[in-house]
């Protein structure tokens, strides 16, 4: 027994010895590549001599990044990540292209999106006749009865003049029929849409919501925020798969334009029904969650309404249901929109001397839902477009700040389109996250101007700078599908403010750097809704979702943003193409 533990002994000595002599034999090996097989710290991918833009502030530039498990395991020098390469590591030497943290869309209606990609696109119809032969185009195609659905369509490019049923009723007899404006927040919908929904001469305007008539009393067909929920109850329910279907296809779409994790603030107008967003979730997201399905991270807000539901939800499990799918918090909305008149001002619009706008939420209600969702944790948002509503908004989110202490608020207001000089810097001082859309000023460079007049535009509109200058935290967005996912195009406009056609900035003096749009897209739009230490920015610890640009430098970027993304990554694995 003696020899025997003796031997076992020299044996082990031996084998510790030769143990030793590779370790050192690899340690100083130059190469040192096979090290990756002898600790398992190696990581599965490395870039190189890449520019990284880290969104970091404690280290804004760097050349490499090693990725391990989906999640970044060092970023630096390219000589800092040298001994995290392996054998089984997949190595990028990215020949100095630039590298950016996978964009967050702080503001999106990620299903309702998807479904729209299949729907009529009337977005740039120039016309009367433009936009009745496209409807008698796509009507050809359906079925007795089946309902036409399309959007995109904006009255100011043809002169203003609203649309009516009647200008395709002849066309449309058989099918029932409703298009949204661009913005949303208005519907055209034909005479049979009308009947179905029971919407007569004898209808009255719901509140929130505007039916519009003729000067006889008759519906025009024009139906406003909540005026659209009428005809929405009565169109046939979107199956789960249609949904399934839809929510892929927009995770691809997002993909392509470099989004790797958007905000999904659910129904897109007041008075939507409030269940959609919680159908979703049980619908859609579980379903593509439990199957593998999930293709970008999702943060979701749901229906003020439903505070509680969703408390208990928090309650329950937490900021996280997966690595996929977040609890954001709660939406409301205090306003309309400018494209449809129903923005709130102080002030008229001067194209509708007594109209001041729609404010479409019960503010009794809205403070007494704010205060109660706060408490539980939930983060709360309210949409508001014009000056009066933000500054209800702003005031309200103060009262609340007021009784409820030592809470991480981060209140939200979404849009905060048109400010009065001094609201600018209340964001800041109130710690309230500016969640804002700078490709919608492509839009409205020329129709705020109409709407409300070249002086209250040009003071109010889009105060970026403004915003940044009082210490707000802006967070981008796009409000896909009220305007295109496209964050390089939108930290283009909020560079240069300079309309499609124009040749000059809109408010040259709220353009904005392009650090602070990239942060608005990468860091602070992950600030704005809580996920800043999962992602935002390329740092250790965090997931390792990126962007690959085809720019070769800082410069290049600035003078030249590149129109698309040369590849998206989550969770270190190629996504797109
Ligand atoms: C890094 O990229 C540049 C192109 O920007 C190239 O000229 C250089 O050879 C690359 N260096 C290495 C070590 O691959
Ligand atoms: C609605 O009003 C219009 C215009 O006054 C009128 O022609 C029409 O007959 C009315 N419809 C009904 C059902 O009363
Ligand atoms: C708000 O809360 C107060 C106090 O709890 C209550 O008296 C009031 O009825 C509530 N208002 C609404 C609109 O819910
Ligand atoms: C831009 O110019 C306007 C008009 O001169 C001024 O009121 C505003 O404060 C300026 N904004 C910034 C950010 O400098």
């Amino acid at each position: 027994m003696a020899f025997g533990r003796r031997l076992a002994t020299s044996v082990s000595a031996a084998a510790a010895v030769a143990i030793l002599a590779i370790f050192v034999f690899l340690l100083l090996n130059p190469s040192r590549k096979h090290l990756g097989w002898v600790r398992d710290s190696a990581a599965d991918l490395v870039l190189r001599n890449a520019t990284i833009y880290t969104s970091d502030a404690s280290i804004p530039f760097a050349e490499a990044m090693a990725v391990r498990n989906g999640r970044i395991l060092r970023v630096g020098s390219d000589a800092s990540v040298q001994d995290l390469i392996g054998e089984r590591t997949r190595e990028m030497n990215l020949e100095g292209k630039v590298v950016l943290p996978g964009f967050i869309d702080s503001h999106v209606h990620l299903i309702f999106g998807g479904l729209q990609i299949g729907h009529l696109k009337l977005h740039g119809t120039k016309s009367k006749e433009d936009f009745v032969m496209k409807i008698e185009a796509a009507v050809k195609d359906k079925i007795l009865g089946e309902w036409v659905f399309g959007g995109g369509w904006n009255n100011d490019i043809w002169g203003g003049e609203l649309p009516a049923a009647s200008w395709i009723d002849d066309i449309t007899s058989d099918n029932p029929v409703c298009l949204t404006r661009m913005d949303g927040h208005m519907s055209l919908v034909n005479s049979l849409a009308l009947k179905i929904a029971g919407i007569t001469n004898s209808s009255l305007d719901p509140f929130g919501g505007k039916i519009y008539k003729t000067i006889n009393g008759e519906p025009t067909g024009l139906l406003i925020d909540s005026a659209m929920k009428l005809v929405h109850t009565v169109i046939p329910e979107v199956s789960a798969n249609d949904r399934r279907k839809a929510l892929i296809k927009a995770s691809n779409y997002a993909l392509m334009k470099g989004v790797t994790t958007v905000v999904d603030m659910g129904r897109y107008f007041p008075g939507a029904p409030v269940d959609n967003s919680w159908q979703d979730l049980s619908d859609v997201y579980k379903w593509a969650d439990s199957s593998g399905k999930m293709l970008i991270r999702v943060c979701l807000f749901f229906p003020l309404q439903t505070w509680l539901r969703l408390s208990d939800l928090f309650k329950d499990k937490g900021r996280s249901l997966s690595q996929w799918i977040y609890i954001g918090g709660v939406k409301a909305f205090a306003d309309g929109s400018l494209g449809s008149n129903s923005a709130l001002f102080h002030e008229p619009y001067e194209d509708d001397p007594h109209n001041y706008g729609l404010q479409v939420s019960n503010f009794d209600w809205l403070l007494n839902a704010t205060l109660a969702s706060d408490k539980a944790g939930l983060q709360v948002a309210v949409h508001a477009i014009g000056d009066k509503a933000n500054d209800m908004v702003l005031d309200l989110f103060s009262s609340v700040k007021s009784v409820n202490e030592d809470i991480d608020h981060r209140f939200r207001i979404e849009h905060a389109q048109h400010l009065v000089p001094k609201a600018t810097s209340r964001f800041g001082a109130q710690g309230v996250i500016a969640s804002v859309q700078p490709d919608h000023i492509l839009d409205d460079a020329i129709f705020a101007e109409i709407k409300i007049g070249k002086n209250r535009a040009q003071r109010g509109s889009y105060l970026f700078r403004s915003l940044l200058i009082g210490g707000a935290k802006l967070a981008f967005g796009s409000d896909w599908p009220v305007a295109d996912i496209d964050p390089l195009r939108s930290i283009k406009t909020a560079m240069t403010r300079i309309p499609p056609g124009e040749e000059t900035a809109w408010i040259p003096n709220e353009s904005i750097e392009l650090d602070d749009a990239l942060n608005a897209y990468t860091i602070g739009a992950a600030y704005g809704c809580f996920m800043e230490k999962e992602i935002g920015s390329l740092s250790a610890g965090k997931y390792a979702d990126f962007v690959i640009l085809p720019a070769s430098t800082w410069e290049e970027l600035k003078t030249s943003l590149p129109s698309s993304v040369s590849a998206t990554f989550v969770n270190g694995m190629q996504a797109y193409p």
